[in-house]
């Protein structure tokens, strides 16, 4: 008898772990608390328990590599979607699985526990509430999917006086319109991305701006070289590989050099002290458009508030209206009670998916890491893997094996981030899809590859890691995905070619020369595999 797999939220991570159950046979039923699917990426007024955007949001990550890996984004979608473009994608992946009927809907779970024979069966209650009403049922495994941009973070006790403010002050959470703002002045806390994405879209209607900041930061186009999106050209195996052979300081050089040619971060007052490897970059395109015209005005941290203005560390004062605590989220699994402890951001997930100490490996979290990428592909990779430990195709190691690994993973973040309830979930892209790919024994074989189809490889290895990389081999190995990655730079310019233009003649060259040297890089890291 088919397993039953209780898959709590509809979000993207709900959607493709419903679609990674059925591909290995089991039997799921997806719980989502809202009216719809989609998660945060749905656009709608603030609710208790769900994620929350604003109604310009447009992703940061490009089509080619935040796709789910076995269903390209339709080719004339543009490469960094609005959030209604987002959900069109959404919606046909679960069309074309056909996943919606798996689905309750407007269904809540409110706790999830042990049975009492649970150290043989491994198996759950479950107990979920639908129109007020409580329904309690067994199920052989469960796979969490509730996202981790629901609960505001906001640190009111390290702003003394923000109690006797008059003004306003909310979350970036509840922010949706950037009318409202109109003549006001505003100061939004915090350089993250969303705290960059508001003072640019709030600048645009207020008298002014400030964006106060206690780091600083990098800042990062999603224009990148020769307009191609910025995860395109920074996420590939030749870069991570050529990268590792370097010295973090020389990594950290070259790319603060290149941020630094678009603008000089010191000029624009945003400069940090930490090196660009030692935080979560900010991905930001209009920012210094809106710095260089005044709109944007860059200050320290707020020392504190009296009843209409803001006192920053350095002693000056600006009269604000508006304060926005772009200061973050945190994430817990109240409905899992003692299974999965959080404390401030820090959890301890073998992988950032199973629980290490369960007598049985039947509970995983899906979808709680913070990559320099996109969610989606590893939320899926991750499902690929964890339900094939649920049907017992792969195992997992000792505990006191996973406690050591979770271990080691927390003193390489410690010694490379920045100290900080952000950092406790950070993942690089390329390393931790391989991680997670060779647990579930689709990781592709460069060297094999390069003798059996040399096309593809040079396209997989210098080309973008983009998630189709992971279905050419292995368990859920789909047909299409050769011809999915030799046509991957068609889709990403297919978008922007809406008028016909001609190239002149003699800069035809110049693509030859680099093939030539790539040639000749080629032949070089063969050898190097040898
Ligand atoms: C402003 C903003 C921009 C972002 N931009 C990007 C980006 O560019 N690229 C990127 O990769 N990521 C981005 N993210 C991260 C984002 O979290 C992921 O893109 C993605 O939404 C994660 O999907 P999810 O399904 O894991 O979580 P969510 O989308 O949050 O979905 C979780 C679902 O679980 C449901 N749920 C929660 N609790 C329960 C319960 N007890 N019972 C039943 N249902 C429940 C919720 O209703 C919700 O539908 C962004 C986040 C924010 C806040
Ligand atoms: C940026 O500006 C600072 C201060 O003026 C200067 O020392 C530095 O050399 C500049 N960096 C670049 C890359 O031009
Ligand atoms: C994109 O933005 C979201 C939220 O604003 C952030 O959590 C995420 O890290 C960003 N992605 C990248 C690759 O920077």
């Amino acid at each position: 008898m088919a397993k039953k797999v209780a898959v709590i939220g509809g979000g993207s991570s709900g959607l493709c772990v419903i679609k990674c159950c059925l591909d290995e046979g089991l039997e799921p039923t997806c719980f989502e608390s809202s009216d719809d699917i989609g998660g945060l990426w749905r656009f709608k007024d603030p609710e208790a328990d769900r994620a929350s955007i604003y109604k310009s949001v447009i992703i940061n990550t490009s089509k080619e590599m935040m796709c789910f890996s076995d269903y390209p984004i339709p080719e004339e979608f543009p490469n960094y979607m609005h959030n209604s473009k987002i959900m069109e994608y959404f919606r046909m992946y679960a069309k074309h699985f056909n996943l919606l009927k798996y689905i309750r809907l407007k269904t809540k779970v409110c706790s999830v526990q042990k049975r009492p024979d649970f150290p043989s069966t491994g198996q759950w209650d479950v107990v979920t509430e639908t129109d007020g009403k409580k329904e309690s049922s067994i199920f052989d495994g469960i796979l969490v999917c509730t996202g981790h941009h629901t609960h505001p973070h906001m640190p009111l006790h390290c702003f003394p006086g923000i109690d006797k403010f008059k003004g306003h002050y909310f979350h970036s959470r509840d922010y949706k319109h950037p009318f409202e703002f109109s003549g006001k002045r505003v100061v939004v806390i915090g350089i993250g991305n969303s705290g960059g994405d508001l003072a640019v879209e709030i600048s645009h209607t207020a008298e002014q701006v400030f964006l106060s900041t206690r780091r600083g930061a990098w800042v990062l186009n999603r224009v990148g070289d020769e307009g191609y999106p910025v995860d395109i050209v920074l996420t590939s195996r030749a870069k991570a590989f050529f990268s590792q052979q370097m010295t973090k300081s020389m990594v950290n050089a070259w790319a603060e050099k290149r941020l630094n040619a678009r603008f000089n971060h010191s000029h624009y007052s945003l400069r940090p002290q930490h090196r660009i490897l030692n935080q979560h970059p900010t991905i930001n395109d209009d920012l210094p458009n809106r710095i260089i015209s005044g709109r944007v005005l860059v200050k320290p941290n707020i020392r504190e508030f009296t009843e209409t203005a803001a006192i920053f560390e350095d002693g000056t004062k600006e009269n604000i209206d508006v304060v926005v605590f772009a200061t973050g989220y945190s994430f817990s699994f109240p409905f899992l009670e003692n299974c999965v402890r959080v404390v401030e951001n820090e959890v301890s997930l073998y992988k950032f998916v199973f629980p290490p100490h369960l007598e049985k490996p039947t509970l995983a979290i899906i979808g709680l890491v913070q990559p320099l990428g996109a969610i989606m592909p590893i939320s899926e990779m991750q499902a690929r893997w964890a339900t094939r430990v649920l049907t017992g195709l792969a195992k997992l190691p000792s505990a006191s094996d996973m406690m050591a690994d979770i271990t080691q993973k927390k003193v390489d973040m410690a010694k490379r981030y920045v100290k900080s309830p952000r950092h406790t979930i950070q993942v690089d892209f390329v390393e931790y899809m391989d991680e997670v790919a060779c647990q579930a024994g689709v990781k592709p074989s460069l060297p094999s590859l390069f003798l059996t189809d040399p096309k593809l490889a040079w396209e997989v290895f210098f080309g973008p890691c983009t998630p189709y990389q992971y279905r050419l081999e292995g368990p859920g190995k789909w047909d299409g995905a050769r011809k999915a990655i030799l046509t991957q730079q068609e889709r990403i310019l297919k978008p922007m070619k809406t008028r016909v233009v001609k190239d002149s003649p003699n800069q035809a060259s110049v693509p030859f020369l680099f093939k030539l040297i790539g040639i000749v890089a080629l032949f070089a890291v063969v050898l190097a595999y040898f």
